[in-house]
């Protein structure tokens, strides 16, 4: 979490430093901050709150062709206008932007910085101290830079300015992402390629442990140790159009309507010129030569991992286990002889999911990635990757990812249960085809979706989804979508679980909302909604069209049964949307949350 960005050129960078701030607001908003370094010195802004707040305290007469700037998702002291970033040393000659968490920096502080009064409570404020105290001791600012890098414990990506040098900016990265990106007389750093796409589409990757030194003229990476480091720009293939909202009023309803196209753009993407489904066969190979797949991933990509065991169980008989990353790395499951890990990750930064993928690398393990960001630390650190093609995701609130993972999960099954000689009885393709079509119907369903959200949620304050077999795990993706955004209490079960517990807090008129998509169940989640409403709940049943009956709410296209998740989770995602629109919430950016979470 938090986005930083930096720029140096002869352009005034101020504008560029905010546009670019805004793009990666889904990376943090509880704090920005910029520093501007012109022939006057250094000037800070910072302010508590979105990038739009920091605007309004940014002075209009100051600009300067060198900044660096800061989004904020708060760790380490609360979220003020004092700890907002950027931080600066003692004698204000270091100014430093941080994302990442620095681990031991009570240790360095103790042991390093005693003779410094810190001003903020963060961690990052102990890295600038370290530097400039390095720098008193006799060290180039480079040689300090680096020496207080190599004390660091945790993650980190930084751009750091010297008042007395407007000349470069220096930059470095562990565990966190940071790109460079090139330009003409200018150059620039980011956390993401989305935040400087204004301005150039040519980047350099940055590892781990590595500094990069950014003049208007160049960039030179580094090791830690000085040794330079050649490598090769790329350009980032991304449309300035894809990141911007158009005519929507949030980011979340863009992304909803797109799930029909993406899933039309992978089924493109994953064809091969007979027109078959298609997938790189030493993929295909790992996944049929492994005795087990784990599946490993957080929030939305780990339910998408759910219905990804479905698929992959039933159509390729393959045994699959779906962990939670964050628990998976303290209570390691027994492993089998050959597994294989599947990362599903739509931001492939997940630091979670990335120190499952650094523990299993360490025990041997081979590694799949399915992402939809290229080049993401995930996908640079797994031995293969799949794509999601879904375009950038911006809402904090994942949609058209979790179909992408869904769709992209189903082919794999497909597609390795066809290498196994396992005849299928259904065209993965056709049917993907249907299922966009089916999506397309209900995002042209908003006004009844709006009308649902209205009549229970307007006022409620907890909510209750119920699902059977597969209709459970997109039920878990419905309460986490509309708890995340509108702030609801909402919760998934499974339909007979209720009463084994949680029927006790069903009260008169508590919304329970049911999924009834799959025919072997239809009968016994009807059977569940009979128990809630006999307690007083408000029942929605959103069924799909042949299983449905006379009382249910709104009847979804029929799919294949093995595809449902991908058309029924669209109702839900409406839902959540309408409902946290009508309660004055900010949709798009949530309270507490961040997009991309690259801290444990
Ligand atoms: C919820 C949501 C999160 C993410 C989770 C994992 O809408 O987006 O639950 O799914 O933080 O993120 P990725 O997929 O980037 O690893």
């Amino acid at each position: 979490m938090c986005g930083i960005v930096g720029y140096i050129g002869e352009q005034p960078s101020k504008e560029i430093l905010l546009y670019g701030l805004e793009k990666l607001e889904y990376r943090g908003y509880d704090s920005a901050g910029i520093a501007l370094l012109n022939g006057q010195g250094v000037h800070v802004f910072k302010e508590k709150g979105r990038i739009a707040d920091l605007r309004a305290i940014v002075a209009e007469d100051v600009d300067a062709p060198l900044g660096i700037g800061h989004t904020r998702w708060a760790t380490h002291g609360v979220p003020n206008r004092v700890n907002a970033h950027p931080h600066q040393s003692a004698s204000g000659r270091f100014t430093l932007v941080h994302n990442g968490v620095i681990e031991n920096y009570e240790l360095l502080k103790r042991d390093y910085l005693a003779h410094v009064s810190f001003k903020s409570d963060t961690d990052t404020e102990v890295i600038v101290q370290l530097i400039e105290t390095f720098v008193n001791d006799g060290l180039t600012v480079e040689e300090a830079f680096r020496k207080a890098l190599s004390l660091l414990k945790g993650s980190y990506a930084i751009a750091l300015i010297d008042a007395e040098n407007n000349g470069v900016i220096y930059a470095a990265k562990n565990k966190s992402p940071l790109l460079a990106g090139l330009g003409e007389g200018f150059n620039v750093v980011a956390s993401d390629a989305l935040a400087m796409l204004q301005v150039t589409s040519q980047y350099v990757e940055l590892m781990d442990k590595e500094i990069v030194i950014v003049t208007k003229e160049s960039v030179t990476i580094k090791k830690l140790n000085g040794e330079v480091v050649e490598r090769a720009p790329y350009v980032a293939e991304l449309d300035a159009s894809d990141i911007e909202k158009g005519t929507y009023p949030y980011y979340m309803l863009k992304e909803i309507d797109e799930q029909p196209l993406v899933i039309r753009r992978l089924i493109e993407k994953y064809r091969n010129e007979q027109g078959e489904l298609a997938i790189d066969e030493d993929i295909v190979q790992a996944v049929n030569e492994a005795d087990r797949l784990y599946i490993v991933a957080c929030g939305t990509s780990y339910h998408a991992g759910l219905v990804g065991k479905q698929l992959i169980e039933n159509w390729a008989k393959i045994p699959v286990e779906v962990h939670i990353a964050s628990e998976f790395s303290y209570n390691m499951p027994l492993l089998s002889e050959k597994p294989l890990f599947i990362y599903i990750s739509q931001s492939g930064e997940t630091a979670d999911s990335r120190a499952v993928l650094v523990r299993t690398k360490e025990l041997g393990h081979k590694s799949l990635t399915i992402t939809n960001v290229p080049g993401s630390t995930l996908s640079r650190e797994a031995d293969y990757t799949l794509l999601l093609h879904a375009g950038p995701e911006i809402a904090v609130a994942s949609t058209k990812a979790y179909t992408a993972q869904i769709a992209v999960l189903a082919m794999l099954a497909s597609v390795a249960a066809k290498a196994k000689g396992i005849a299928l009885d259904v065209d993965v393709t056709k049917e993907l085809g249907i299922v966009a079509n089916a999506m397309e119907t209900l995002c042209d369903a908003k006004h009844e979706m709006e009308q649902i959200a209205r009549e229970y949620l307007a006022t409620t304050r907890n909510c209750f989804f119920i699902g059977r077999a597969v209709d459970y795990y997109v039920v878990l993706e419905g309460a986490l979508k509309l708890k995340e955004i509108s702030y609801i209490q909402a919760e998934g079960f499974a339909g007979g679980e209720l009463k084994h517990g949680t029927i006790a807090l069903i009260e008169n008129g508590t919304p329970v909302i049911a999924l009834a998509t799959q025919e072997h169940v239809n009968l016994s989640i009807r059977g569940n909604v009979k128990e809630v409403v006999a307690r007083g709940a408000n029942p929605c049943i959103i069924s799909m069209k042949g299983l449905d009956m006379e009382d249910d709410r709104f009847v979804i296209p029929a799919v294949h049964p093995m595809l449902t998740p991908l058309v029924s989770v669209v109702p839900l995602q409406l839902i959540a949307y309408y409902a946290a629109l009508h309660r004055g919430c900010d949709v798009d950016k949530p309270r507490n949350l961040a997009k991309s979470v690259t801290v444990e």
